[in-house]
């Protein structure tokens, strides 16, 4: 496929108002995606966990204009309230996305959203918000033409989705997507994410995630930001090679349930996604000091209890803490006796693996 293929010819069906619901969760990746080309074009792919709790709802109420307007015509709402400082980066997105979806400007769109996660809780919203968002233009697209078939649907939802950011892709389905052509994956492109196609152990079924919110202020780097640093970046070549073979390791790591090599690599990508951040130019650092604290006691709980528990980092102070469901209780009481002290007023967020975004 290529990127023509989600241009569509023409609509047999035309709509004059309706209104359609998606919720769509965020993501973690355990191989990162740091690096892109043009058009939202991965440099090295990736594989995520998609996630249960943390989420994004977004309606759209659309009313056909009387003629097509010249530019976009839109209201956005975040938590029931007017959100103008929102509105360039959707304006962006629109623009980018109008050659694929060519009813945008004939319509005026109302669009609705909330998080299920605190607000400014550090967390990205990106992921969840733009898949929502592509998943309910897809769904009035599929109004216009309704003979569009499933599998078609999901392409172009991930395909939207992460033309507004890259990241989001994967959120469409779960619970273990892949996004960017590697050659191993079979039928794995740059273009979307697809469902991981090979056989996944059984110790990975309901695979749990505790964010724990280390900083919930504002990122100080957009990840756009620290993706372009990626371009003169001294040790880019080495990077994006290591995340082909991680992919590659991953393989008969899933297959086996291979837990002590799973940890390997996937705290080792965590730390090279921020090693890249330290020694670009210019450089950054989003780990905290309460990050460090919570790595190390990670560890050391690790090898005193033979459990498997393990750290992931997004692009930011946040930890992710990844372990099979049948630890879960210890791994909670550690959590509650010796993590939450790290993280900002004791919060944290109980997650888990999921199955992807579905229509209200
Ligand atoms: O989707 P973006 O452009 O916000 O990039 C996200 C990058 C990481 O979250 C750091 C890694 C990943 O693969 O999700």
């Amino acid at each position: 496929m290529t990127d023509k293929d989600f241009i569509p010819s023409s609509y047999t069906t035309d709509k004059m108002e309706g209104k359609v619901t998606y919720k769509s969760p965020s993501n973690i990746a355990l191989v990162k995606y740091w690096g892109k080309k043009e058009h939202q074009i991965p440099a090295n792919p990736s594989i995520s966990f998609t996630l249960d709790t943390c989420a994004t709802t977004t309606t759209i109420t659309y009313k056909k204009l009387k003629n097509k307007a010249l530019d976009f015509s839109f209201d956005l709402f975040f938590d029931g309230k007017p959100k103008e400082d929102f509105k360039p980066k959707i304006n962006t997105f629109l623009k980018r996305t109008e050659p694929y979806l060519p009813f945008l400007k004939a319509y005026h769109f109302t669009i609705e959203t909330s998080n299920s996660f605190p607000h400014s809780s550090g967390i990205a919203s990106s992921a969840s918000g733009m898949s929502a968002l592509a998943l309910c233009l897809i769904q009035l697209e599929r109004e216009l033409n309704p003979t569009m078939n499933p599998d078609f649907f999901k392409k172009k939802a991930s395909f939207i989705a992460r033309l507004g950011s890259g990241s989001a892709c994967r959120s469409i389905e779960g619970d273990l997507m892949q996004w960017g052509a590697h050659k191993d994956t079979l039928d794995s492109t740059d273009l979307y994410a697809i469902k991981y196609p090979y056989k996944v152990h059984p110790i990975f079924k309901n695979y749990q995630d505790t964010i724990l919110l280390v900083d919930k202020g504002s990122k100080q780097v957009s990840s756009s930001l620290g993706h372009n640093l990626m371009h003169d970046h001294p040790f880019a070549e080495q990077r994006f090679d290591q995340a082909h073979k991680n992919l590659s390791k991953l393989k008969r790591i899933f297959e086996e349930g291979n837990l002590l090599e799973f940890i390997k690599i996937v705290e080792s990508e965590a730390l090279t996604l921020h090693a890249m951040m330290m020694t670009s130019m210019p450089y950054f650092m989003l780990m905290k000091p309460n990050t460090l604290e919570i790595i190390n006691k990670i560890w050391t709980f690790r090898e005193s209890s033979k459990t498997h528990l393990c750290f992931t980092l997004d692009a930011g102070a946040n930890v992710h803490v990844l372990y099979p469901e049948s630890e879960k209780e210890e791994v909670y009481q550690f959590i509650n006796n010796e993590l939450v002290v790290y993280c900002e007023n004791g919060q944290y967020i109980c997650d888990q693996i999921g199955k992807g975004a579905r229509k209200l």
